[in-house]
């Protein structure tokens, strides 16, 4: 444009100063002058330079005869929104103001928004390439809009504390002290926070930040960074991370009340769904409004109404609510409670509305049928008892055929419920494998017949022409890993098992539940599969095992990827463990062969951290019954991973009345004495076998083992004897001696815990969360007594006095064995609470029946 060649090189320097100066005047076609005007009536816009982002006026999406000013990608895509969205009549506008103003106007003239910079020295406007407004002097950016966002994130926008997305109701921020994403309902005064995370521990522990900042990165990867932190946290990876190309990433507080991230193409105006914050939409409360009943319809979730005492607010708007037909004040005195299974209403802390309880199920309909306030009540039915009355007039409910609990709507007499899915006229949201299950089944085998010519003509058509193609391949890959990276338990065909695991060919071993076989998923994920067998349960309660299983996550357990339970097929996949089972290790055919004591110790320690957490710290307690060396896996970098937890209670779960040697699936050997002696079986039946294999990790040999070596004892018991004498280095494993690493000083302490653990009185063992303290040292620990009590509680009940726990308390009743079955507790419920709570509730539902007080709270 200039004839800048002819100017003496000495100049160059100094017109290109100048030049730089007057840049924003000659870049006009981006920079929006003072004066400057959007309508909603002409189709202009300003555009980034190269047409990247522009701001324009589009229809709006809640009420297309209004408009709103936004910001949009190539294509379409809405990043921004001025006013967050506030949509204005066709005689609106958008103008910079001659004081530097920019302002959103309706019709009437009114001002509905503004960036409040008059006076400030701005003298243009423009959007950028990366998609901010900025209002700027000749010299610096006076405001933008990145520093103001509506509800999305964009590539190289920075998402800090103090900011908010907003979506309706909902809001989504960042903690500055812990920089945990939190996603938060509000309406009215109340606020419920549904989702608050914290994506690395190891900092939200200890760590305080000061300006914690959310990314959305170019190559998919949502990560946090902060001034304390050496590298950015990764919070989440898109399920396309990595892929490279035109296209825009960004992260959204979505109008449903997720935070999701998306990328979308250049031109195309439909992001993809990349990850999602709440993997479980039925979770975000409210988002089927008050008194909505979220369920799921395959895998999209539907909003449908408690029963037939509700009609919907707005028929044309499923995520509206309900309305009961006849309000509870026209019926007073004659209100029932209507009982809908597998729902829960959605309880989230601080709701300071909610009470919460220990009583059984019949107290918690009563307690809130009698309770004035009280308009609903969720009686939790996974062991903990709990129930929670809800007397705030928000209620948000979630159903699904896996919930373990049962809630409560009070309504006017009579009670009507949803007719059963499958009938057209239901209004409910359908939940997987209701009760209409058997009617649907009918229905399902009759159609199949029907049609069954045609689909097997279809399905010889897809064999013949698709099972090539490669779209099927990779697209299934995809779905997968998106259920996979979910945390949902994945539902899995025999078919594709079978495919996977190349029909059941690589058998990887044998446990006491069935076979285990090496597979590898259509995502190239490699797994082992387990064969159940023996199950006598119903396709129902084994859901709900899975998901219980599948709900227990923690760094020493093997997580359960998926399922399969079809006919009478029930696998279980899991992650695949490189390493295989300790026992090769220690008993000598491992292809490694020798482990070092170091890890012998690390291991031993996260495999009691592994129980600690099944038994003490997860919401269901599980107790496992099955420890022994070959249910303890190792991953890639020898981590303990315990493995088979929660399947005691998946097999013969009746048989326990019948419990001979014969029907106990755990291992001899490992077998707690209670277990011989019909007993209860509580945690301290794991902490016994517990006590075994750390003896064996210690001495390399099995417990049970006899030789001339050992005087024709069970090594055990020997083993006690030579601990006793001092003799330490004859107990520890021969193939570790002599070795500079082994630490005497924490092979005796190992050996003391092992002697507590495997003490005959379950009372004298210690928890195993007092385990871990022990072999960690922070736990003094004092010389165990012989194992074996001169006096076995075999033939003497009458032991241990004082400090009776629990355990002992059921223990040391009179003459135990044989225990008639109708007056020993029942071991189902033994198992499924790991102590006598399912007794002590029932007490206490008794005692609330008859309590005058109905709201007395445990
Ligand atoms: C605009 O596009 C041109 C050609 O593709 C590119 O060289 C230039 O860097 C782009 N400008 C910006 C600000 O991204
Ligand atoms: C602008 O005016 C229209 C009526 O002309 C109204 O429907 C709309 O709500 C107004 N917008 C705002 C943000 O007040
Ligand atoms: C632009 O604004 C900045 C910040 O307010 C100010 O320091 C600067 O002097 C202004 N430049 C001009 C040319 O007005
Ligand atoms: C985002 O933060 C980084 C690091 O603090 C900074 O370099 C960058 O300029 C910021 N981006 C915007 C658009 O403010
Ligand atoms: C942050 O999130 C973790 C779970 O990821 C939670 O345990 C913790 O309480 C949260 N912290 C705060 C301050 O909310
Ligand atoms: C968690 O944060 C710590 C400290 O910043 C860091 O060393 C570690 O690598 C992080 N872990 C992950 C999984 O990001
Ligand atoms: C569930 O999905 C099926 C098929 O997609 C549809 O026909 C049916 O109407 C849906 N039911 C509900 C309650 O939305
Ligand atoms: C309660 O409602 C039922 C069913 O509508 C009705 O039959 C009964 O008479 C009512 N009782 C009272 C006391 O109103």
């Amino acid at each position: 444009m200039r004839p800048l060649r002819r100017i003496p090189g000495d100049l160059a320097l100094l017109v290109g100063c100048l030049s730089l100066l007057l840049l924003p005047l000659l870049s006009r076609a981006a920079d929006m002058p003072l004066g400057s005007t959007l309508s909603p009536g002409n189709s202009a816009s300003w555009s980034s330079p190269n047409n990247t982002f522009s701001l324009s006026f589009a229809p709006s999406p809640t009420s297309p005869s209004l408009s709103v000013a936004a910001i949009a990608y190539a294509g379409g895509v809405p990043v921004w929104s001025a006013g967050g969205g506030a949509a204005v009549d066709s005689g609106g506008s958008l103008r910079l103001s001659s004081s530097g103003d920019l302002q959103l106007v309706n019709g009437s003239g009114a001002v509905v928004w503004s960036s409040n910079t008059g006076g400030q020295g701005v003298s243009a406007a423009a959007v950028t390439e990366s998609g901010s407004l900025v209002l700027k002097n000749a010299t610096a950016t006076l405001w933008q809009s990145f520093d103001h966002p509506t509800n999305t994130v964009v590539m190289s926008q920075n998402f800090t504390s103090g900011m908010n997305l907003t979506s309706g109701d909902y809001a989504f921020s960042i903690d500055r002290g812990t920089g945990n994403l939190t996603l938060k309902w509000t309406s009215g005064t109340t606020t419920v926070t549904y989702f608050n995370k914290g994506y690395n521990t190891s900092f939200t522990g200890n760590k305080t930040l000061s300006s914690p900042t959310l990314t959305m990165q170019t190559n998919g990867i949502v990560s946090l960074t902060d001034g304390t932190l050496a590298s950015p946290v990764v919070v989440a990876y898109s399920s396309n991370y990595g892929e490279s190309g035109d296209m825009l990433r960004f992260v959204r507080l979505d109008a449903d009340g997720n935070f999701r991230a998306y990328s979308a193409a250049r031109g195309s105006s439909a992001p993809t769904e990349q990850w999602s914050a709440v993997a479980d939409q039925c979770q975000v409360f409210g988002y089927c409004g008050n008194m909505g009943v979220c369920g799921y319809n395959g895998t999209a979730p539907v909003c449908g109404c408690p029963s037939l005492n509700f009609q919907p607010n707005d028929p044309s708007d499923p995520h509206g609510g309900c309305k009961r037909t006849v309000d509870l004040q026209s019926c007073p005195g004659n209100s029932t409670m209507l009982q809908l299974d597998n729902t829960q209403f959605l309880t989230y802390t601080p709701e300071i509305t909610t009470e919460q309880f220990f009583v059984g199920i019949t107290a918690c309909r009563l307690n809130c049928l009698s309770g004035g306030s009280c308009v609903a009540s969720t009686a939790l039915s996974d062991g903990s008892g709990l129930c929670f009355l809800k007397v705030s007039n928000f209620v948000s409910a979630y159903q699904s055929a896996a919930l373990p609990s049962t809630s409560f709507v009070k309504v006017c007499s009579p009670a009507q419920p949803n007719p059963p899915p499958g009938d057209a006229s239901a209004a409910s949201g359908s939940s997987r494998g209701g009760a209409g299950g058997v009617r649907a089944w009918v229905v399902a085998l009759v159609v199949l017949g029907a049609v069954s010519g045609l689909v097997l003509c279809e399905w010889a058509l897809w064999w013949f022409f698709c099972r090539h193609s490669p779209k099927y391949g990779p697209a299934s890959a995809q779905y997968a890993l998106l259920e996979y990276a979910s945390g949902a338990p994945v539902q899995f065909s025999y078919r594709e098992l079978h495919r996977s695991t190349k029909g059941f060919k690589e058998k990887l071993g044998a446990g006491g539940f069935g076979a285990v076989y090496r597979g590898v998923l259509a995502n190239r994920t490699v797994v082992a599969v387990k064969q159940l067998e023996g199950i006598e349960q119903g396709e129902k309660q084994f859901r709900m095992e899975v998901a219980t299983i599948s709900s227990t996550h923690h760094l020493n357990l093997v997580r359960l990827i998926g399922f399969c339970s079809e006919g009478r097929h029930r696998l279980l996949v899991y992650e695949f463990m490189k390493n295989g089972s300790l026992d090769a290790f220690l008993f000598g055919d491992a292809p490694g062969g020798k482990m070092p004591w170091p890890t012998r110790f690390a291991v031993a320690v996260g495999t009691a951290r592994g129980i600690t957490y099944l038994h003490e710290e997860c919401r269901d307690c599980i107790v496992h019954c099955d420890i022994k060396p070959e249910n303890i896996l190792l991953d890639e970098h020898f981590n303990a991973k315990v493995s088979d937890f929660g399947l005691a209670k998946l097999v013969n779960p009746k048989d326990h009345r019948h419990r001979t040697l014969t029907s106990v699936r755990g291992t001899r050997g490992y077998l707690a004495p209670e277990w011989l002696a019909n007993l209860p079986i509580t945690a301290k039946s794991d902490v016994y076998s517990y006590g075994m294999v750390l003896l064996e990790t210690v001495s390399g040999r099995r417990n049970f083992d006899v030789s001339e070596e050992t005087g024709r004892k069970k090594f055990s018991v020997w083993a006690y004897e030579e601990y006793e004498k001092g003799n330490l280095a004859g107990v520890v494993d021969a193939k570790l001696l002599p070795a500079e690493d082994l630490d005497m000083a924490q092979v005796e302490r190992a050996l003391q815990v092992c002697f507590w653990c495997i003490q005959e009185q379950p009372a004298q063992r210690p928890s195993m969360g007092k385990v871990v303290q022990m072999l960690e040292g922070v736990t003094d620990l004092e010389r165990p007594p012989p194992p074996k009590s001169s006096d076995s509680f075999l033939s003497t009940t009458t032991a241990s006095g004082s400090g009776v726990t629990t355990a002992t308390s059921m223990v040391s009743s009179t003459a135990p064995p044989p225990a008639a079955p109708t007056t020993s507790p029942s071991l189902d419920q033994e198992i499924a609470l790991g102590r006598s709570e399912s007794a002590r509730n029932r007490d206490l539902v008794s005692r609330q029946l008859l309590s005058p007080q109905p709201y007395t709270t445990m």
